[in-house]
């Protein structure tokens, strides 16, 4: 019971535009659906923040796999760096459509890519980020538009794996991952194995208390 409340009261936060605006500091022209980010979408964006001021590393080509509705992510990373070429790439064709629109609105240049996964990527990047859809499929309790927004198989790693399994060739030499995952679906220690089984170093964690999600950064093991 009281998780479904907190859940209509962040569902309801965060399909206010006002405060998405706010927080992303972004107009927003038009949605395909209500709530334009998550919980791990607030983690990524913290990251952005943190390896802009304290790491201060510069990341010349990022990409976003998976931007969603919006790209928020690009678009933030577009408004924050303007000198970071940013693509933006989704498996919908609709979200990409009207992410475009966005960013016109916020006079950001992004590139777009409908693509499943890296099948359309054919660039390298310094920075790849994703928040994935990890969500087990048993808690879809009905069909819906867009399900590769949150399901991903039964245990809700499909996706990560999907991802990690390819993601080495598209990253330049120290390039970083930032994968977001939310852990109130997929255990820590799941996530991890699946990171060590592809082969990747894991630099650092970043969190958001008390928020579940965290982004581990991570690099090719080489
Ligand atoms: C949890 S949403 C994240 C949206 C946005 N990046 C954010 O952080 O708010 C996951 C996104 O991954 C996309 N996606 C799922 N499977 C994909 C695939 N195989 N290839 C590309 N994108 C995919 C979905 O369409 C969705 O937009």
């Amino acid at each position: 019971m009281i998780g479904r409340i907190y859940k209509y009261i962040l569902d309801y936060i965060r399909s206010k535009d006002f405060l998405t605006q706010k927080i992303w500091k972004l107009k927003i022209e038009k949605k395909v659906l209500p709530i334009t980010y998550d919980l791990t979408s607030l983690v990524l964006k913290k990251s952005l923040d943190l390896y802009k001021k304290k790491q201060k590393k510069v990341f010349n080509n990022y990409l976003d796999m998976g931007c969603g509705q919006l790209a928020i992510l690009g678009q933030y990373k577009k408004k924050i760096d303007p000198k970071t070429n940013v693509t933006s790439a989704d498996i919908y064709h609709d979200f990409l459509e009207n992410a475009q629109l966005n960013a016109e609105a916020n006079n950001l240049k992004i590139e777009f890519i409908q693509t499943d996964m890296f099948k359309n990527i054919k660039d390298k990047y310094d920075l790849i980020t994703f928040n994935p859809p990890y969500v087990p499929l048993s808690y879809k309790k009905k069909d819906i538009e867009y399900d590769k927004i949150s399901f991903a198989g039964s245990e809700g790693t499909d996706a990560i794996s999907f991802f990690l399994k390819s993601a080495k060739n598209y990253l330049n030499k120290d390039g970083l991952i930032f994968l977001g995952v939310n852990l109130f679906y997929i255990p820590k220690k799941v996530l991890f194995e699946i990171i060590d089984l592809y082969g990747f170093k894991k630099n650092e964690i970043i969190k958001k208390f008390p928020n579940k999600s965290i982004v581990v950064v991570i690099s090719d093991n080489q």
